[in-house]
């Protein structure tokens, strides 16, 4: 799937009386409401630190099938680190859980809360034809019963004070009937006690083309005012962020691509939120110590065979913010092994 982002550049000037909102996710306290999205591939124990340490207030796993969690029987076995590990300065953290049918849903929810997690996220969202073949993620945007079911069962069976969520997009695409499958699943979750809804407003069908269209997300604010709705798409600079919970009212925003590579975003966020002007962009010598910092923590997760490999995708986002982000790029094309990354960041950085 092709999900580059462009650098946005809508113009925004916040308006001087508009603050931060205050998010709770349930019985959560938040506060600052900029939250690392569910990043599949992305938002690893590895990524989620940086982030953190740069500001981002929550984070939630990359998504999870529910059969493979089920499967783990130790959370500290090589095959379930990479997905379950949640340290103590990870908090708090939400695990998105993905799967086909209720039962497997709630065994599984029960075991990431068991393994630390501090929230249970439900995708209804993931557009990726394989998934959807398989009756996972956004495809239970068209069979509402079967939705709710999920959600009734893990809802119940989670303990109380553990925080529910959905992701949802929009619907699956732009017809009435979508549309109103989502207003089921919607007010019937809200009917069995869920309160904080992700919503990135494209529709599965929709896939990454187009916009985000923001004025659903107005309009389901206004709908639903005594629900948590945090917004998701076309989030690439902080001013967008600001401009979403400006113009909608959203209580939070999930950062998503515009976080790939410019972790700073959380923390220019930040300035903005305390009323200071927005910051320079991070000189060279900070980009390379969280890359290098980057590279080491994926390296303490996979080993680093693995970590040179996953390291790739995040330079090659990383290399955006160099002023010669072309040449830069090209050459986090090529590294193959950690020395050569390290041979590369003595050239550029
Ligand atoms: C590489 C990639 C992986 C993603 N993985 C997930 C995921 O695991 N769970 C999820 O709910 N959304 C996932 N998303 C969707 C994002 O969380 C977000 O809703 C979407 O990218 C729209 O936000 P943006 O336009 O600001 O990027 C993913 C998106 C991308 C680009």
């Amino acid at each position: 799937m092709n999900y580059d982002a462009p650098f946005s550049e809508i113009p925004w000037n916040p308006s001087p009386n508009f603050s931060f909102p205050d998010l709770s996710i349930g019985s959560i306290r938040i506060g600052f409401p900029c939250v690392q999205a569910a990043l599949s591939g992305i938002s690893d124990w590895a990524e989620r630190r940086i982030v953190r340490n740069l500001g981002a207030s929550a984070t939630i796993s990359e998504v999870m099938l529910d059969e493979f969690i089920i499967s783990v029987t130790h959370a500290k076995g090589k095959k379930a680190k990479r997905f379950l590990r949640v340290d103590e300065d990870d908090h708090p953290v939400g695990a998105q859980l993905m799967g086909v049918g209720p039962e497997d849903f709630t065994a599984a929810a029960l075991k990431v809360v068991e393994w630390g997690f501090d929230w249970v996220d439900i995708n209804f969202g993931c557009p990726v034809k394989k998934i959807l073949g398989r009756h996972r993620g956004g495809f239970h945007l068209s069979q509402p019963e079967n939705a709710l079911a999920i959600v009734r069962s893990v809802r119940d069976t989670v303990p109380s004070h553990i925080p529910v969520s959905l992701k949802m997009r929009r619907g699956l695409d732009d017809s009435t009937e979508s549309r109103d499958k989502f207003f089921q699943i919607f007010d019937g979750a809200r009917k069995l006690g869920i309160s904080v809804f992700t919503v990135h407003p494209r529709t599965v069908l929709q896939r990454y083309a187009g916009s985000s269209n923001w004025d659903f997300l107005t309009e389901l604010r206004n709908y639903a005012p005594d629900c948590t709705i945090l917004g998701s798409g076309d989030l690439f600079t902080p001013m967008d962020c600001v401009r979403m919970m400006e113009t909608t009212g959203v209580n939070g925003v999930t950062i998503a691509r515009g976080a790939i590579g410019n972790p700073w975003i959380f923390r220019e966020l930040r300035e903005l939120a305390a009323g200071r002007p927005l910051p320079a962009p991070p000189d060279l010598k900070e980009q390379r110590e969280v890359i290098e910092e980057h590279f080491a923590l994926s390296t303490e997760l996979y080993g680093e065979k693995r970590a040179v490999f996953n390291m790739k995708k995040f330079c090659i986002k990383y290399a955006r913010l160099h002023p010669r982000h072309e040449t830069v790029r090209d050459d986090f094309v090529q590294f193959r092994t950690g020395e050569q990354l390290k041979a590369l960041l003595d050239r550029w950085y």
